[in-house]
C-alpha cells in the first residue's frame, strides 16, 4: 500500500518519439525509456497521441499499453476519432487536453465551461469503460467547478504559466500564479476531484508543488528528457522522485 500522502510521478515520453521521428527510424524507443523509468521508480507513463501524430504514433500507444507494468495515461483531444482509439486501447486513464495544430506544446487548459455539452458524454463513456478521466485545466474556479459538475473523477492543473514565470525570474507573476494554483487545488479537492498537476515542471518547481497535500500526481516530460540526455533516465527519475519526496516531507512537518 502506498503511503496515504504519497505523490505519484508520471513520466511523459512524447519527446523520445520526437527524437526518434527526426530520423524516421525505430530508435530511441519510447517503450524502452518507459520501462527504464518505471524500473527506476516512475509510477506511470503518459503519452499524447496528437491528431497530427507529430510524436507518439498509434503503434506506440498500443505497445505502451501491452508492455509497461504501470498505469498508462493516454493524453488526447476529445475528438471522435481519438475517443475511439482510446476506448480500443483501454488505458488506465485518459487526460483530455485542448489541441491546436500550430502549437509547440499544449498551451492552455481545456475550456470545460464552453465545451460542457460535448465533454459530458465523453466523460460518461470513459467512465462506463472503466477508464479514469482527467481534464487538463487552468487553476480557474469556474473551470474547476464545471469539472466537478460534469463528474470528472480528476483534473490536472496546468502549471505552465507558473513554471515559466519562476524560470524567467518574474517574481510577481510567479507569486500570483502560485496563489492561483494553491486556491485552485484546494477548491478542486473540496469539490471531490482527484487533483493532478503538470506542465513545465523541473526539480525545483516539482519539489515546491509536491508540498500541496491535495495533489496526488505530477506529470512531467520535457525537463526530465533533457536531464536524461546528461545523466540517463534512471538517475533523472531518482532525482525527481527525491525532489518530490522532499516537498512532501515539508507537508508532514507542517502537519505534525
Ligand atoms: N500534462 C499535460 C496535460 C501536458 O500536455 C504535458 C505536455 O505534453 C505535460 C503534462 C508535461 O509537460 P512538460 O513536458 O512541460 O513536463
Amino acid at each position: 500500500m502506498p503511503h496515504p500522502s504519497a505523490i505519484r510521478l508520471g513520466l511523459n515520453v512524447d519527446h523520445v518519439a520526437t527524437l526518434r521521428n527526426a530520423r524516421g527510424g525505430a530508435r530511441p524507443d519510447p517503450v524502452r525509456i518507459a520501462l527504464a523509468a518505471i524500473a527506476a521508480g516512475a509510477d506511470g507513463i503518459t503519452a499524447h497521441l496528437r491528431e497530427d501524430r507529430r510524436h507518439i504514433r498509434d503503434t506506440d500507444m498500443a505497445r505502451l499499453k501491452a508492455e509497461i507494468p504501470k498505469p498508462l495515461n493516454f493524453e488526447m483531444a476529445a475528438t471522435p476519432d481519438m475517443i475511439r482509439i482510446a476506448l480500443e486501447t483501454k488505458p488506465h486513464a485518459v487526460c483530455l487536453v485542448p489541441e491546436r495544430r500550430e502549437e509547440l506544446t499544449t498551451e492552455g487548459g481545456l475550456d470545460v465551461v464552453g465545451q460542457r455539452d460535448s465533454l459530458a458524454p465523453s466523460i460518461a463513456r470513459f467512465g462506463d469503460a472503466g477508464i479514469r478521466v482527467s481534464l487538463f485545466i487552468a487553476a480557474d474556479a469556474q473551470q474547476i467547478e464545471m469539472a466537478a459538475q460534469l463528474r470528472a473523477p480528476a483534473i490536472e492543473i496546468h502549471t505552465g504559466g507558473w513554471c515559466d514565470a519562476v524560470v524567467d525570474g518574474h517574481t510577481e507573476k510567479a507569486d500570483a500564479e502560485w496563489r492561483r494554483i494553491v486556491e485552485g487545488v484546494a477548491l478542486a479537492k473540496s469539490a471531490g476531484l482527484e487533483v493532478h498537476a503538470g506542465h513545465g515542471l523541473d526539480y525545483a518547481t516539482a519539489e515546491t508543488i509536491a508540498a500541496l497535500p491535495e495533489i496526488v500526481e505530477l506529470n512531467i516530460g520535457y525537463f526530465m528528457m533533457g536531464e536524461a540526455l546528461l545523466v540517463g533516465i534512471a538517475e533523472t527519475v531518482r532525482t525527481m522522485r527525491a525532489a518530490m519526496d522532499r516537498g512532501r516531507a515539508t507537508l508532514k512537518t507542517r502537519m505534525a
